[in-house]
């Protein structure tokens, strides 16, 4: 039976450019189970969009001296290139700048304000009386007061990992000019988390059997031992939006509690640009649906917690104030497999000391395959892991091009060759040929369980192992010289070879795809596996803006067996991959820092 599955991705801030440490924490992961699934014949949508909104936005058009909405407009468009190139197949990128997002996002907040999950407080926070305004989160940086470390902004601290109350943070520093800013009373409205505790508490203790240790101690083991606080969900800000509130319109929703939100407002948008308005529902109202969410660790918090108790807090009222229906609840998480970092050369990534590899830059000099491939089988899931160029390189060359690449290449020419661009007809097998069959074949269970429950380095692996064992059936049969002495041997050979190799493609393809594409095509074959992608114009009541969309085709459901026949014509192959040369290690470790 057919599943609905929710891919729900991070939406990246529009203030930097994507680097590997973000594709490898959230959109290649989520990318590799959207493919899976979609392969299965489940109904997946896949959504995310640009984090148009906040501090981190704002405080990077001032330091460009450019307007705010041009600065979200340039870095949107060149995430849209990026995930053309790299094949981040979303049915859906958008950005929170709509009035779509707008609506939603006040709905909920709405809801739990009827619902009693809101108050307002006057407390005082962060103000320069220099530039005459309220300066939130990450306007200003200080000494954690929770584990004592400098550059902590205000409202999060990298070093610890915690989420803070911007006016116990010591030694504020005002980020736009250096200035010591005072503390002022301000009126805000508050999210009652701990209302809402024990039901996010009981939200993931159902989980724990299959969340990650990682996330549930980040999220349950610090809600058991600490509690959850009520949060301000307002700011003095003016970019974003607005608080829909008589009296409120000068002061916008925080960034974090609408920019969670997009996981439902992107649906909605996606269902009427596909011009089914209520399709959406499939996934958020309908109670067999299954959401996955792909972050990274700094955003644990974000969606094991806020997010779980905005849902609950909003309950019914949300379908009440969005579309006049009653008790119609939307679906929680179902799980969360954050990713821990990935580091660079031994040192943390850090894009404005440039000590990072940029995905599009990457993609100037090498294929998306050889990226999409070194970022799983390094993937940060239980630990943080480490980017290096050698390792880069060694894989690319050992593994990629040598075990794979070669089997496909060398036997799809050997058979072009000698069988005039058909598929050889074997007779009947052998036992060898049997077994290297079946073993191959096993891995749609296995590599498929792998990847269902989100191991996607061990998924890949075990499609690597399973190339690897074809090659050493390649090795025992050698039908380059079974040709010469034995030409109906060698026909059993190169059969089993090709039907191998059409079965790994398919293993391999919600990995590397591109390639997989190729080889698809090489084998003979006319549908494509994946549907393509396009950027469009998307219409909106806040103007146009650009979207990136998956146009899914006809040739999913093809996570099976090879069904190749004999005397089926299939082409002449080309190498899949390149192999590097050891001259890149130096260079591309002179391009950094
Ligand atoms: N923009 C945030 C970041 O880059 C992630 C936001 S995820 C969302 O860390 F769901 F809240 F959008
Ligand atoms: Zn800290």
């Amino acid at each position: 039976m057919s599943e609905n599955i929710l891919v729900a991705i991070a939406w990246p801030y529009a203030n930097a450019e994507i680097h590997v440490g973000n594709i490898t924490g959230s959109h290649l992961p989520g990318d590799i189970f959207a493919r899976y699934h979609r392969l299965k014949g489940n109904r997946v949508l896949m959504v995310s969009g640009t984090d148009s909104h906040g501090t981190p936005v704002t405080l990077k058009a001032d330091a460009l001296n450019k307007p705010v909405e041009e600065v979200y407009k340039e870095y949107h468009n060149g995430f849209l290139d990026l995930f053309q190139q790299l094949g981040i197949t979303y049915d859906l990128f958008t950005t929170t700048h709509t009035a779509n997002h707008f609506r939603v996002s006040q709905s909920i907040f709405l809801a739990l304000k009827k619902n009693g999950f809101l108050y307002t407080e006057i407390r005082p926070q962060w103000y320069s009386s220099a530039a005459g305004r309220f300066l939130p989160d990450r306007y200003i940086e200080g000494t954690c007061y929770i584990c004592g470390t400098d550059g902590a902004r205000s409202d999060q601290c990298d070093a610890c990992g915690n989420v803070l109350e911007p006016e116990k943070l010591l030694n504020p520093i005002s980020k736009s000019d250096g200035s010591t800013p005072e503390l002022r009373d301000t009126e805000h409205f508050y999210l009652d988390l701990s209302k809402l505790e024990p039901k996010v508490a009981d939200f993931l203790r159902a989980r724990r059997a299959y969340m990650r240790d990682t996330v549930l101690g980040e999220s349950l083991g610090k809600i058991e031992s600490e509690g959850l606080k009520p949060r301000p969900i307002t700011r003095d800000l003016d970019w974003g939006i607005p608080v829909p509130v008589d009296g409120w319109e000068e002061k916008c929703l925080y960034v974090w509690f609408e920019a969670v939100i997009g996981y439902l407002s992107a649906p909605v948008e996606w269902s009427q640009i596909v011009d089914q308005p209520e399709a959406w529902r499939d996934w958020w109202i309908n109670p067999e649906a299954k959401a996955f969410y792909f972050i990274g660790k700094d955003n644990i918090f974000f969606h094991t917690a806020l997010w779980p108790a905005e849902l609950m807090g909003a309950g019914e009222q949300f379908m009440q104030i969005f579309a006049e229906e009653d008790h119609q609840t939307l679906k929680l998480p179902f799980d969360v497999p954050a990713n821990q970092f990935m580091n660079m050369e031994a040192k943390k990534i850090s894009g404005s000391r440039n000590w990072a590899v940029w995905g599009r830059d990457f993609l100037s000099r090498y294929d998306p395959d050889a990226l999409r491939y070194y970022l799983t089988i390094n993937m940060p899931e239980n630990r943080d892991t480490d980017w290096s160029w050698s390792d880069f390189h060694a894989r690319n060359n050992n593994e990629l091009v040598a075990t794979w690449g070669n089997l496909a290449n060398r036997v799809l020419s050997l058979a072009h060759k000698h069988w005039e661009g058909h598929i050889p007809d074997p007779g009947e097998l052998r036992p060898a040929d049997h077994e290297i069959i079946a073993t191959v074949e096993a891995g749609f269970e296995s590599v498929g369980d792998l990847i269902a429950s989100v191991k996607l380095r061990a998924a890949l692996s075990e499609a690597i192992r399973l190339a690897s064992e074809a090659n050493k059936y390649l090795d025992t049969q050698a039908p380059w010289f079974e040709i010469k002495t034995d030409k109906a041997a060698a026909a059993k050979t190169i059969y089993t070879a090709m039907r191998v190799i059409d079965s790994l493609k398919v293993l391999l393809a919600p990995f590397i795809p591109f390639t997989s594409e190729r080889l698809h095509a090489y084998l003979g074959y006319t549908e494509p596996l994946f549907g393509q992608q396009v950027v469009e114009n998307v219409q909106d009541a806040l103007g146009e803006h650009t979207g990136l969309r998956y146009l899914p085709d006809k040739a999913s459901g093809h996570w099976q067996p090879s069904q190749l026949q004999p005397g089926k014509a299939f082409q002449k192959p080309e190498p899949l991959f390149k192999k590097l040369d050891v001259s890149i290690i130096d260079e591309e470790r002179a391009r950094m820092g």
